[in-house]
């Protein structure tokens, strides 16, 4: 065999991850996986996090989309109940989730799996399918910028979700819950039909993936996440920020700033200060950047527990979603 021959057979070979998630709860201990050495691959940050999902585990892939006046939430579990509490009753630790919502009204539903999918045959790629959920998802990065498509196939929902960004961000940890979001701020297109109805729009779109071997309320006492897409003076403001407080009073945090593509916190801890009322949150990012953000549309709720709004910010234009919990 020629040199050549042999190069292209094993250029195939060369990447390849295949990960199945099973629906049932294992009895086992769930370890860090870590992906091969292509650190900073897509592949790598969208891979299986931990090595099984006993009862105290979950890993989970998120992805949303805000505009003036609709979002939609969609969350790929692999989760345990005892690991995550506000999710529904089932035998399987997989489901899809999806809330969909315009002008504050909110259309939700779960979507038991019996197995995950994930699969990447290059590190610029991963495929994840909640298989009999109907849903999948699919992100690729280019050279100058990534995509990630979802599609769903339900009785009586259908269609699909593309996010794109120009950039990759990269691999984050926050203390004992690890954290990536590989696209802090893109452009987002829904094409959905749900009982024959289409709902299409545009809007800002956001994927990250989080995960722990603990139990999360072991971890999290109060927490508050969330992202923007603002315009000040002609110019774009991409805001992530997560603040998180720990049943033993440890404060953790994490916030990316960018300003028309200029990153100007690149998910900096100890820089965060958050503040709630009942109709705002104040985020400051070193008290330089002060944001007010109004809770105008509830978009799901485990009353008192979560809730999670999308709205605007008092005097930027431009939209925001975001949570807090208070465990
Ligand atoms: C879990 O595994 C341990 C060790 O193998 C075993 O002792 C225990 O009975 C198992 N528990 C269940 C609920 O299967
Ligand atoms: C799951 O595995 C992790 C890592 O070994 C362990 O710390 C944790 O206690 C396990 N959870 C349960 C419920 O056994
Ligand atoms: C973790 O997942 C939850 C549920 O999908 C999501 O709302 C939240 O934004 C994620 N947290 C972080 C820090 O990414
Ligand atoms: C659509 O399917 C979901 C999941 O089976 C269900 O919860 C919902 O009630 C169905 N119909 C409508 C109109 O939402
Ligand atoms: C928690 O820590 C903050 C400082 O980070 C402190 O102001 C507060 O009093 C502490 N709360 C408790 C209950 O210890
Ligand atoms: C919050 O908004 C509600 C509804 O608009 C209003 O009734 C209430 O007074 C507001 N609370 C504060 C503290 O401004």
């Amino acid at each position: 065999m020629s040199p050549l021959h042999l190069l292209l057979l094993l250029l195939p070979l060369a990447y390849s991850l295949t990960v199945t998630i099973p629906s049932a709860v294992q009895n086992a201990s769930s370890l860090p996986l870590r992906v091969s050495s292509e650190l900073a691959s897509l592949a790598s940050l969208d891979a299986p996090k931990l090595s099984a999902i006993n009862a105290s585990a979950f890993d989970w892939w998120y992805f949303d989309v805000v505009a003036r006046e609709y979002s939609l939430v969609c969350t790929f579990f692999a989760a345990s109940e005892s690991a995550f509490p506000f999710l529904y009753p089932s035998s399987s630790v997989l489901g899809a989730y999806l809330w969909l919502e315009k002008d504050g009204q909110v259309w939700h539903a779960h979507f038991p799996a019996s197995l995950a999918l994930l699969h990447s045959s290059h590190p610029d790629e991963i495929a994840g399918d909640w298989q009999d959920a109907g849903f999948v998802f699919d992100g690729v990065s280019h050279d100058d910028h990534l995509v990630y498509q979802l599609d769903i196939h339900t009785a009586n929902l259908t269609g699909s979700i593309s996010i794109q960004a120009p950039m990759m961000r990269n691999e984050q940890y926050l203390s004992e819950i690890g954290w990536v979001n590989p696209l802090p701020d893109g452009t987002a297109q829904v094409s959905l039909v749900l009982d024959g109805k289409e709902i299409s729009f545009h809007g800002s779109g956001y994927h990250d993936k989080n995960w722990s071997n603990q139990a999360f309320a072991s971890r999290v006492s109060t927490w508050s996440w969330g992202h923007a897409h603002l315009v000040e003076q002609g110019r774009s403001v991409s805001l992530v920020w997560l603040h998180v407080v720990s049943p033993a009073n440890e404060t953790s945090s994490a916030v990316y700033l960018a300003i028309n593509g200029e990153i100007l916190a690149n998910y900096q801890a100890g820089i965060l200060s958050v503040s709630s009322t009942e109709n705002t949150t104040r985020v400051a990012v070193r008290e330089e950047f002060v944001f007010t953000f109004l809770k105008e549309r509830v978009i799901a709720s485990n009353d008192p527990y979560y809730f999670r709004w999308a709205g605007r910010e008092m005097d930027r234009p431009g939209v925001v979603l975001f949570e807090q919990f208070t465990l």
